[in-house]
């Protein structure tokens, strides 16, 4: 067999690695940080997979390889969460069943003026930049958005959000050694164990005093056990933000380097909807999702087979931009584009389709559409091409996104 193809642990070009497992067919092996996995981007094989009972995200009870990848591998956290990411059938039936109702999309709907308002108070703080000045909108628009909102929703005082980021962050490098990776995770359960204890001792109207609840009600954790409790609030902060980010800091980008789709937006040709789609279609904020793993023996259409027990990756960012569903247009940004049925994996698919897709969407269209009104003449700073990136084969985003707002006078 031959050696599974390496990832790039800092993702330094995603378009091209992306290519390079396309051609390789349907479904390859590769290397994910030491781990092999299949990489699978055609996606109609990746929607057949993402639906079977033949594929599992438990990686306890499916994967043999847990104990030992839980010492050594830096994306431990991934596969060794207690909550719904890492459930199976009826475990994760219930896991997602107590959170599920917060954000439908008529919960999500009615924190359309909220983050308006957000909105709004971040443009002003932006407006005071001076013509020719630049401005990081990453980091001054971009993450303060989604923390503001999950920040809200979740009960984190006011006062600590900010430290939830460097931990988070954390979580989403790949190119920490296990050591640095081990030190994040325990950093990153003593801010959360702080929580439950605030939110313990006064509760309020938000989801984590909610889990509590449901948590110190049941009393012997058939509901939800402490670590599932712990977990499941990791996940709603962590998934709630940085991938939120992402999207917002590639819509801008997107826009900013494509003029002509900008116009196509402003003549009523696409929507602000449409924007947030094709963004996410062509630049995920989730290039891979670790890991998911085989129930039992899986025929490949190629006659492959991954084999019990073998790792799988959701190679989502490679999918979306599939010939076979996209044409040959597939690698370009068109806010135009109409597809027949959905246009991207961006949030997965099947049992474990992102929760959170209601709100993201309401965030990212809010964001990119009132920062095009407030700013239309905002240029980047610097060449698309020289925009650092995250160091990461699973988060898609820039560390700085360097723009002027205003041509200098
Ligand atoms: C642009 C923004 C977002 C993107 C691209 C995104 C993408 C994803 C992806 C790819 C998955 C994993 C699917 C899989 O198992 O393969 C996922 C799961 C999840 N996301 Fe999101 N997400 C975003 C925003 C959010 C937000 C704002 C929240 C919550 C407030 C959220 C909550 C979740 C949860 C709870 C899961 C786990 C669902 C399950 O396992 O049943 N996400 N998301």
């Amino acid at each position: 067999m031959p050696q599974p193809f390496v990832l790039d642990p800092a993702g330094a070009d995603p378009d091209a690695e992306h290519r390079t497992l396309r051609a390789k067919g349907p479904a390859t092996r590769v290397d994910v940080l030491g781990v092999t996995a299949w990489s699978v981007t055609d996606p109609d094989l990746l929607k057949r997979l993402l639906t079977s009972s033949d594929v599992s995200k438990d990686a306890r009870r499916h994967w043999p390889q847990f104990n030992d990848a839980i010492q050594t591998w830096p994306l431990a956290l991934w596969v060794a969460v207690e909550n719904m990411f890492t459930a199976y059938g009826q475990d994760h039936r219930r896991l997602r069943r107590m959170v599920a109702p917060a954000f439908s999309a008529r919960r999500v709907d009615a924190l359309k003026d909220r983050v308006e308002n957000i909105v709004a108070e971040l443009l002003d703080d932006l407006e005071k930049t001076e013509p020719g000045e630049q401005a990081d909108l990453r980091e001054h628009f971009a993450y303060p958005l989604p923390i503001q909102v999950i920040g809200h929703l979740m009960g984190l005082p006011a006062g600590r959000r900010e430290g939830f980021r460097a931990v988070v962050d954390g979580v989403f490098a790949t190119t920490l050694t296990p050591e640095q990776a081990a030190a994040n995770t325990v950093a990153l359960y003593a801010v959360l164990d702080d929580l439950i204890a605030t939110r313990r001792a006064e509760p309020g109207d938000d989801m984590t005093s909610l889990l509590i609840a449901a948590r110190d009600e049941d009393g012997d954790g058939s509901a939800l056990s402490e670590n599932e409790l712990r977990d499941t609030l990791l996940l709603m902060i962590s998934a709630g933000y940085e991938t939120t980010v992402n999207l917002i800091d590639q819509g801008i980008t997107a826009l900013l380097t494509h003029p002509e789709q900008l116009h196509n937006v402003r003549s009523g040709r696409a929507t602000w909807g449409d924007v947030v789609e094709e963004t996410l279609r062509l630049e995920p904020a989730v290039k891979h999702l670790p890991m998911r793993f085989a129930v039992r023996d899986i025929p490949l259409p190629d006659g492959q087979v991954i084999a019990e027990g073998e790792a799988i990756l959701a190679s989502y960012a490679a999918a979306n931009r599939h010939p076979d569903w996209h044409g040959d247009s597939a690698e370009s940004f068109d806010v135009t584009r109409t597809a027949p049925g959905p246009e991207h994996l961006a949030f997965g698919y099947g049992a474990h389709f992102c929760l959170g897709a209601p709100l993201a969407r309401l965030e990212g269209a809010i964001a990119i559409r009132a920062f095009f009104d407030r700013f239309p003449h905002a240029e980047l700073a610097v060449p698309s091409d020289q925009l650092p990136r995250v160091a990461s084969l699973i988060t898609n985003g820039h560390q700085h996104l360097p723009v002027r707002l205003k041509p200098a006078v």
